[in-house]
């Protein structure tokens, strides 16, 4: 199925397919997360937003409520390029939350600059890895206990164009943009595919995809050069609601009912890249990530499907 499929008939066909099913999606103050809320909200699911920014969240939150007619929007504020405040958002949604039936990784961003986040890690690695990782691993626990449940990646098909050298993943010597953006798509694939390993058996399941190249504001955050940038991706995009389809295909979909280990493209399982099949290097990205995240040993264990 293609980006030219029928929305509105589609999303009348799914009304009510989320009831009673809870949702949490990181960076859905703005773009692609902002619409894959409000699908997630129209077919009846309790939606969790998650933001950095508090006013942003409250507004989206009550927007969502109003398009979708659903009164379980709430929200949640983080900075998700920052360790402790990931692991803040873990414990506030457990706090709240008995359940978790779709975990949609999302929050993400390209920085043509090279900037360190706050514990000293490269921003791009950091935010959008080493925050899925984080994340996924501190909510697994009521993912498990919520089966069958679904953890969504959204990673980009600029991972075709990434190498990943464990040595100097988050201190590029030669800092370059895109490059460190589409190595980070690289880690979202890898990371999904060693996950789903993982998890296999425990009730969960983990895929990343590619929503398409979307009209969004990416960029605009870059200064001039980005806004520049941006106007091209507005002009070249596909609409924000067509690249919700293939994350919210993903997160809500019967036919990906039991379905783990895959990369989608226009709601279609496909090959990634060759690279992002290697198991070693998938194994090692863990392993730094587990040490960068200071995950214990205990919890990197919830991850196999006995925990
Ligand atoms: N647009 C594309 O063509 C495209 C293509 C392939 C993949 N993707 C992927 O799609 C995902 C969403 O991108 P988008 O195009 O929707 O971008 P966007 O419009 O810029 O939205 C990004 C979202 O992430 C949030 N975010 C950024 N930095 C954050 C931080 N430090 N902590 C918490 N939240 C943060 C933003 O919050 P604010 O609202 O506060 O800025 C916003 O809600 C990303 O993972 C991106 O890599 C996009």
């Amino acid at each position: 199925m293609g980006y030219d499929f029928d929305v509105a008939s589609e999303q009348t066909n799914r009304l009510g397919l989320m009831a009673g099913k809870t949702c949490l999606v990181t960076g859905a103050t703005a773009g692609i997360g902002q619409k894959i809320a409000l699908e997630l909200a129209l077919m009846g699911a309790d939606v969790v937003i998650a933001g950095r920014n508090e006013a942003k969240c409250a507004a989206v939150a009550d927007q969502i409520k109003k398009e979708s007619g659903n009164p379980a929007v709430e929200y949640l504020v983080a900075d998700l390029s920052s360790l402790d405040q990931v692991r803040r958002l873990a414990e506030e949604f457990k706090a709240r939350r008995q359940r978790l039936d779709v975990l949609v990784n999302n929050a993400g961003a390209m920085y043509l600059r090279r900037q360190n986040s706050v514990d000293g890690i490269e921003m791009t690695f950091a935010l959008n890895h080493l925050s899925y990782f984080l994340l996924t691993d501190l909510l697994l626990d009521i993912l498990k206990a919520s089966p069958p449940a679904r953890i969504v990646n959204v990673a980009s098909s600029a991972h075709k164009e990434a190498r990943l050298d464990l040595g100097h993943v988050h201190d590029p010597r030669r800092y370059l943009g895109f490059r460190a953006y589409s190595r980070s798509k690289l880690c979202n694939v890898l990371f999904t595919y060693e996950l789903a390993r993982r998890l296999e058996g425990a009730g969960v399941t983990a895929n990343s995809l590619h929503p398409g190249l979307v009209a969004t504001n990416f960029l605009n955050h870059n200064g001039p050069f980005g806004r520049f940038l941006n106007f091209f991706l507005r002009l070249r995009g596909i609409s924000i609601e067509a690249g919700a389809l293939t994350p919210v295909y993903a997160a809500s979909s019967p036919d990906m009912e039991g379905v783990s280990g895959k990369y989608l493209e226009k709601q279609q399982a496909v090959r990634s890249s060759k690279r992002s099949y290697d198991e070693s290097l998938a194994r090692g990205l863990w392993e730094l990530s587990a040490s960068l995240t200071g995950i214990r040993s205990a919890a990197q264990e919830s991850f196999s499907s006995s925990g």
